[in-house]
């Protein structure tokens, strides 16, 4: 994509509506927000994670959502993925930035680095996945050969040149149920499945935005190795440890983000 293609892109999808961030691990606030309102959506499926939370960034219409709940409570399981995309989607939103906490498998996704994946597999269960649950004539398939909106992972990238953060350009990202880490040979499965990172909620999210036709990409940040990856246990101390910084930078992303637009 040229350089006017990707910002006629971008003005194209800023024209119809704000841009949603859906914060995960570690961003569970965004700082640069200038709050305006809060919004409580009530919706057909349910609660939302929690109320929307409606600003500006770099002059650009935010709207805000921590997927964990205000105090990170909810676990990946638990999360009313149809309720958050629903609400984001009738509060006007139309392209979706989710940010993600995930273990790194692929050798260069170590600690602290960030990813902007292009591929998923899908190993959650027993979630509500679909919109298209009801019956319909004709049933609903939709295409999902490519996960993610291919605009925004563009305009991603390109924020990412433009702040000097090296970032992977691509990945498989392994959806597992959680909320417990996976055993080492679940990591090795997934390795051969073409796995390059794996984390907990990126689905069914991915595919309910698709079903709404909503333009929804991931900024995946590595929180540690995978199991058996690395040299030790996993611990949420040492997770927290990572994100911190990393969640620096996302901030600065998500800013030029928005200023692109
Ligand atoms: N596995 C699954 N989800 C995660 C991980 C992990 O190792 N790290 C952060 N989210």
């Amino acid at each position: 994509m040229t350089e006017s293609e990707l910002t006629s892109t971008t003005r194209r999808q800023n024209s119809v509506g704000p841009i949603a961030i859906i914060g995960g691990t570690g961003l569970d606030r965004l700082e640069s927000l200038e709050i305006t309102r809060r919004q409580v959506v009530d919706t057909p499926y349910g609660s939302v994670s929690a109320p929307l939370i409606h600003g500006r960034c770099s002059g650009q219409e935010v709207i805000f959502l921590p997927r964990h709940g205000e105090k990170h409570q909810i676990p990946p399981h638990r999360i009313n993925y149809r309720a958050n995309l629903w609400a984001l989607r009738q509060s006007g939103a139309r392209t979706l930035l989710a940010i993600a906490a995930v273990g790194g498998i692929r050798r260069d996704l170590a600690p602290g680095r960030l990813a902007v994946p292009d591929q998923i597999i899908d190993y959650t269960w027993a979630r509500e996945h679909t919109f298209f649950d009801a019956g319909g004539d004709p049933v609903e398939h939709i295409d999902f050969t490519h996960p993610y909106c291919a605009e925004l992972r563009a305009v991603l990238l390109r924020a990412a040149g433009d702040v000097g953060l090296a970032v992977a350009v691509d990945g498989t990202y392994g959806a597992t149920q959680g909320p417990r880490l996976e055993t080492a040979a679940e990591i090795r499965r997934m390795r051969r499945d073409g796995c390059d990172m794996v984390g907990m909620t990126g689905m069914p999210e991915a595919a309910l935005a698709k079903e709404l036709g909503l333009c929804y990409a991931c900024c995946a940040v590595v929180a540690n190795w995978a199991a058996g990856c690395g040299g030790s246990a996993i611990s949420m101390q040492e997770i927290e440890r990572i994100l911190a910084p990393a969640m620096v930078s996302v901030a600065r992303l998500i800013e030029r983000v928005t200023e692109i637009g």
